[in-house]
C-alpha cells in the first residue's frame, strides 16, 4: 500500500508562479489593509472594493501557471497517496494534476451567495469578475467563495482527519501564522517524519523537522529524491 503523504501548502507554494505571498515584504498585506479586503466587516463597509480586490487576484491567477513544485507533487501520486491541504485560493495544484486537494481558505474561481452559503458557483474564466448586482438564483448578492478572517473554516475537521492519518507530513511555503490551519501540525502523529520547504525560518515549534531551506520547486524536487531513492 502506498504511504500517505500529506502536504500543507501556503502562499510560498505559488510564489514561483508569480503570485505574491501575504507577509513577505512587498506582500499583499503590505499593499492592502487586511481588515478592509479580507473580513466580513470590510465587505459590509465597501463591497465594491472587496469584489475588486478579488477580481484582481482572479485575473492574476488566470495569467499564472503551475510551477515545478506543483508539478512534481502531482507526479508523486505515482508512488504516494498524496493529499494536499492548501491555504491557497488559487487552483494551481489542480492545474498541475493533483487529484486530492482540500482548500482550507476557499477558492478564487468560485462565487457564493451571501444569503445561502450552500449556493456555490464555478466562475467562467472568460467572464470571471464578480460585480455589485451579480445575484444568486435566490436573488442575493454574490461574494467570493473565500474564508475571511473571523469566519469559520468549514474544511478543518476533514483536514484534521487527513493529517492524523499521515505517514509523512510536508509543510511548504507557509509562515504558519494563521490558525486554525497552523494548528494542523499538532495533529501529526509523533512518529511521523515532518519536512519543511521554505527559504526562511518558520515557527513550527517542533525540533525534529527536516528543513529544506529552498524555494518550492527546488525543495519539492529534493523531497522527491529523499523519499523515493
Ligand atoms: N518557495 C517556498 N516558500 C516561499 C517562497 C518560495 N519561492 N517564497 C516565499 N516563501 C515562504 C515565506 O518564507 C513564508 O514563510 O512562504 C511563506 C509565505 O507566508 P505568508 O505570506 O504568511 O502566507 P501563508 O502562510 O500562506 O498565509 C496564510 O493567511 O492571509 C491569510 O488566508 C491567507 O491563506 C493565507 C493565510
Amino acid at each position: 500500500m502506498k504511504k500517505k503523504l500529506v502536504v500543507l501548502s501556503g502562499a510560498g507554494m505559488s510564489a514561483e508562479s508569480g503570485i505574491a505571498t501575504f507577509r513577505d515584504s512587498g506582500g499583499l498585506w503590505d499593499r492592502y489593509p487586511v481588515e478592509q479586503v479580507a473580513t466580513p466587516e470590510g465587505f459590509a463597509a465597501d463591497p465594491e472594493l472587496v469584489l475588486g480586490f478579488y477580481n484582481m487576484r482572479r485575473r492574476e491567477l488566470l495569467s499564472a501557471s503551475p510551477n515545478e513544485g506543483h508539478k512534481i507533487l502531482a507526479a508523486m501520486e505515482k508512488d504516494f497517496d498524496v493529499h494536499i491541504i492548501t491555504q491557497n485560493i488559487d487552483n494551481l495544484h489542480e492545474q498541475a494534476g493533483s487529484s486530492r486537494v482540500l482548500h482550507l481558505h476557499g477558492e478564487l474561481m468560485k462565487a457564493r451567495s451571501t444569503g445561502d452559503e450552500a449556493l456555490v458557483y464555478e466562475l467562467d474564466p472568460a467572464k470571471c469578475d464578480i460585480l455589485p448586482g451579480d445575484l444568486c438564483e435566490k436573488g442575493f448578492q454574490l461574494r467570493p467563495h473565500i474564508v475571511w478572517f473571523g469566519e469559520p473554516v468549514p474544511m478543518m475537521p476533514e483536514a484534521e482527519r487527513i493529517t492524523r492519518q499521515a505517514d509523512i507530513f510536508v509543510i511548504i511555503g507557509t509562515s504558519m501564522n494563521v490558525y486554525p490551519a497552523a494548528g494542523l501540525l499538532d495533529d501529526v502523529r509523533k512518529s511521523v517524519p515532518v519536512y519543511l520547504i521554505d527559504p526562511k525560518d518558520v515557527n513550527t515549534r517542533r525540533y525534529d523537522i527536516h528543513h529544506l531551506r529552498m524555494g518550492a520547486s527546488e525543495g519539492v524536487k529534493e523531497l522527491q529524491r529523499l523519499l523515493t531513492y
